[in-house]
């Protein structure tokens, strides 16, 4: 990642008012020949996970371009978007791709990201784990969204009981290796049921620092 530029601050429709924003412009580059600019969201209260790309979206969209062509399903669901990385690489794959999140302001930015890059076939919409459904997909994605301590049994109960997640279907996680104990506890919950799991190490560099991200493949038994 490039050092950000401080733009001009953007305007966005949240919930029913439009706000002013202060942002910055980053450069990701997740190929020689694929770099995308984001804006990333600035001085916003704590918490405020959403308002930034982190390094485990970067792993994930990097092993998602290393998929070999034909492998992935025509459509895909994000959870926890933030700024859209993910959702954006697999919108550039040709995947129609819907990028969730509980914070509006991160939808909002996720989808002016989506049209800076040019890319179609990109729709956001409000998910919250404990409330919502949503329309059953074969493949789900999220990057650290791990962290909370009520997430694996928020996230089981999304996948799995409520059905997010379709018989056969693909979930992948991007986690950071630095924080595994939550991640440990949805995984081993979803073996229990069956799910068959992989995973791959990948580092990213990223702000000056090696991250290692694992990203986890979990398939649904069928
Ligand atoms: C650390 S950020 C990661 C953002 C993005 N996936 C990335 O890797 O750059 C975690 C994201 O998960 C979302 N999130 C956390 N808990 C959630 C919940 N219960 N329902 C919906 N979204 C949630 C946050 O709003 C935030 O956008």
């Amino acid at each position: 990642m490039q050092a950000g530029t401080l733009d001009a601050a953007q305007r966005v429709r949240s919930v029913d008012e439009e706000v002013l924003i202060t942002s910055r412009t980053i450069s990701v580059e997740l190929r020689a020949d694929l770099v995308f600019q984001m804006l990333e969201v600035l001085g916003q209260p704590r918490p405020s996970h959403w308002s930034r790309v982190w390094p485990a979206s970067v792993a994930m969209s990097r092993w998602l371009l290393d998929q070999r062509v034909g492998s992935l399903p025509l459509s895909a669901t994000e959870l926890g978007c933030g700024m859209g990385l993910v959702s954006m690489t697999l919108a550039h794959l040709g995947l129609i791709t819907e990028g969730t999140d509980r914070e509006p302001l991160a939808l909002a930015f996720a989808l002016k990201n989506a049209l800076l890059n040019g890319l179609i076939g990109f729709s956001a919409s409000k998910l919250e784990w404990s409330e919502g459904k949503g329309v059953p997909t074969s493949l789900l994605v999220a990057s650290d969204v791990v962290y909370e301590a009520g997430a694996p049994e928020l996230l089981f109960a999304l996948v799995e009981t409520d059905g997010l997640l379709s018989p056969g279907g693909r979930l992948l996680l991007g986690v950071p290796r630095a924080r595994t104990e939550l991640l440990d506890t949805f995984v081993n919950r979803l073996q229990l049921g069956g799910y068959s799991h992989s995973e791959e190490a990948r580092s990213v560099d990223w702000e000056g620092r090696a991250e290692a991200i694992d990203v986890h493949v979990l398939m649904r038994p069928a």
